[in-house]
C-alpha cells in the first residue's frame, strides 16, 4: 500500500514539475517501465555471469556449487520464505553479502559491493525481482543471456574469476572462500593450480568431466554443460599462465 502511495506522489510531482498534465504522467510511467525492463535484461546477463554457480541457471538454487554441499544453506531465490523482498533489501544482500554483522545471511553469500558497480547491482536486483514476479519469461531470458556471454581477450581470466576462484582462489593457490569449508569438513582441498603439471588434454578432461570422472575429488565440478569448449580452452590457457615453476 505504502509503495503505491509513493508511486502516486512521485508521478503527481513529476506532472506538476513538468507542468504538462496527464500525458507527461503517462509518458514518464512508460519510460520508467521500459528502462526497468532494459535493466532486468542487463541484470539477467550479470546474473548468468556471477550468480548461477550457487543460485542455479533458473534461480532455484541448483548451482553446481550449492548442490554439492549437503549442509549448504538453500540458495533458492524463488523460495516463498526468502527474506530479502524489496529491491532495496535485495540490493543490500548483494552489496554486503554474508560478511557484515548487520545482515542475516550465510557467510558464503559473497559481498559484491566492491566487485560490481552500483548500476550493475541495480540491474541484477531488478532481474531477481523480475524472476520472482514473472518466473518463466525471466528464466527464458536468463538462458538466452548465458549463451551470449561473449569471449573477450580476457575471457579466460574472467571465467576463472566467476567460476573457479571461489575454490581455487584469486591466484589459483587453492585458497578460495570455499576451500575453508572443504578443509573444515576434512575433504580434499581445491588444487593449487600454480603447481599443477597436468598437460592440456588432462586439464581439459578434469575441467570438462569433473574430478570424480578421473578418480579425483567429486568437489571439483563438471563444467561441460556450463562452459563451451571455447570457454574451457580459454580458461586452460589462463590457468597455465598462473604456473610458477
Ligand atoms: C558462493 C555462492 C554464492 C554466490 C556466487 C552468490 N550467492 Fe547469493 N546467496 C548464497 C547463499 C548461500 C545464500 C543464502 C544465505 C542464507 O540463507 O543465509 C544467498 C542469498 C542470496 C540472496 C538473499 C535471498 C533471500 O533470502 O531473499 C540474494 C538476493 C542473493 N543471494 C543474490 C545473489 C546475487 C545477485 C549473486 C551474484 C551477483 C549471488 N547471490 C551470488 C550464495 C551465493
Ligand atoms: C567447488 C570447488 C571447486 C570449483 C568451483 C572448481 N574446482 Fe577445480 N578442483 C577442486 C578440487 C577439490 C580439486 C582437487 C581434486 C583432487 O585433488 O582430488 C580441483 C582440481 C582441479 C584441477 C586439477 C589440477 C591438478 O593439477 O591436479 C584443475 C585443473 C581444476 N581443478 C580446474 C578448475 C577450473 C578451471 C575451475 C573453474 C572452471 C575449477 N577448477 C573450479 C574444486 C573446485
Amino acid at each position: 500500500m505504502k509503495k503505491n502511495t509513493n508511486l502516486f506522489f512521485s508521478l503527481t510531482l513529476s506532472a506538476i514539475v513538468s507542468g504538462a498534465g496527464m500525458t507527461a504522467v503517462k509518458n514518464s510511467y512508460a519510460d520508467e517501465q521500459e528502462s526497468s525492463q532494459n535493466e532486468a535484461i542487463r541484470g539477467a546477463f550479470l546474473f548468468g555471469k556471477y550468480c548461477t554457480l550457487c543460485h542455479g541457471e533458473d534461480g532455484l538454487g541448483e548451482g553446481v556449487l550449492s548442490m554439492r554441499l549437503g549442509t549448504y544453506p538453500s540458495t533458492n531465490l524463488l523460495d516463498p520464505d526468502h527474506r530479502f523482498k524489496t529491491k532495496e533489501r535485495i540490493k543490500s544482500a548483494i552489496i554486503e553479502g554474508g560478511s557484515s554483522d548487520g545482515i542475516d545471511l550465510h557467510e558464503s553469500m559473497p559481498p559484491y559491493g566492491a566487485e560490481l558497480s552500483e548500476s550493475d547491482i541495480d540491474a541484477v536486483a531488478s532481474f531477481i525481482s523480475y524472476l520472482r514476479s514473472e518466473t518463466e519469461p525471466a528464466i527464458t531470458l536468463l538462458r538466452q543471456k548465458i549463451t551470449l556471454i561473449p569471449l573477450r581477450r580476457t575471457a579466460g581470466r574472467d571465467l576463472f574469476k566467476s567460476h573457479c576462484v571461489l575454490c581455487h582462489g584469486q591466484k589459483g593457490l587453492g585458497d578460495g572462500r570455499m576451500a575453508r569449508m572443504l578443509k573444515a569438513k576434512k575433504l580434499t582441498p581445491p588444487a593449487n593450480l600454480t603447481l599443477s603439471r597436468l598437460p592440456d588434454e588432462s586439464l581439459f578432461e578434469i575441467i570438462s568431466k569433473g574430478g570424480a570422472a578421473v578418480g579425483r575429488s567429486s568437489f571439483m565440478p563438471t563444467w561441460e554443460e556450463q562452459l563451451t569448449v571455447r570457454q574451457r580452452k580459454a580458461i586452460i590457457k589462463y590457468i597455465k599462465s598462473l604456473r610458477t615453476y
